[in-house]
């Protein structure tokens, strides 16, 4: 007879246990599953698409490896470990990003990504979570000192920016040529074989090449609206109010301000 209870007791204690687990292992899934569009499979793990061109923002120290670091990089690893997932990075040209997201194969962007209406009819964006303005880049001795200057000039820009939306706006008024390339390095390049005489890049990453090409220098853009950068995600997907959410934590918790002390030495323009 107490043989008996025992072995009940026991038996029930393991159904408990099974139940239990079984309840851990379907949260798991419906947590997993906000990750891809459809929420239909599996996923754990997010995967990110960026341009790797783009330092401090994204970019390869190739001095130190192939990992893609950078300011964006560290703030997608935050943002999703705060929410259980891991990060899977994928390097393209910035013109790919907002296809690949519509294709599905990537399931959210961080490029140093500025939200335009245009865009937007694509994509959903995040908050934004750091604010640039564009500068004219040019040789120091090159006596363009104002973007009337730039009249007869080659202007560089990276394809499907708004540096290249912007170029060309400039372009209707002064009487310039626009070329676009895939990367920023190779718009540094032209501008050093003398082939662009002047480029559109972001201020934070201008001045990254001016800290290491002591040739050149830059002025802002006149009347530049201030433009953020936003997380880029398909259209309805659920992970924008994730993300959105723990963007916020890290704005009141100051946890955003020391990513932004550490790749932009705490400098934001924004202010
Ligand atoms: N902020 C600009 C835009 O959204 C340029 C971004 C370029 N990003 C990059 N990773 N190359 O159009």
């Amino acid at each position: 007879m107490v043989k008996k209870k025992w072995f009940s007791l026991t038996l029930i204690s393991m159904l408990v246990i099974g139940l239990l687990a079984a309840c851990g292992t379907s949260n798991d899934k419906e947590n997993a599953s906000e990750g891809n569009a459809g929420g239909k499979e599996e996923k754990k793990v997010l995967t990110m698409g960026t341009s790797a061109d783009y330092p401090p923002f994204e970019y390869i120290d190739t001095a130190k490896g192939d990992e893609i670091i950078g300011f964006d990089a560290d703030l997608a690893k935050a943002i999703t470990k705060e929410l259980g997932y891991e990060v899977k990075i994928v390097d393209m040209d910035f013109n790919g990003l907002i296809p690949a997201i519509q294709a599905g194969k990537v399931d959210f962007v961080m490029a140093g990504m500025t939200p335009t209406p245009e865009r937007e009819k694509s994509v959903d964006f995040s908050e934004p979570y750091y604010i640039t303005k564009n500068l004219i880049v040019i040789k120091k001795d090159s006596g363009i000192k104002t973007v009337e200057d730039l009249k007869g000039k080659t202007v560089g820009v990276q394809v499907g920016t708004i540096q290249e939306e912007k170029a060309n706006e400039i372009k209707k008024t002064v009487d310039m040529k626009v070329e676009n390339r895939n990367r920023i390095p190779e718009i540094i390049q032209e501008m050093n074989s003398n082939r662009f005489d002047a480029a559109i890049i972001e201020d934070v990453v201008a001045k990254n090449y001016f800290a290491k090409d002591k040739n050149l220098t830059g002025f802002e853009v006149p009347d530049a609206a201030k433009k953020g950068s936003a997380v880029a995600f398909p259209n309805d997907s659920k992970l924008k109010a994730d993300f959105d959410r723990v963007l916020n934590e890290m704005k009141e918790s100051g946890e955003l301000d020391k990513l932004i002390e550490k790749w932009f030495s705490g400098e934001q323009p924004a202010k």
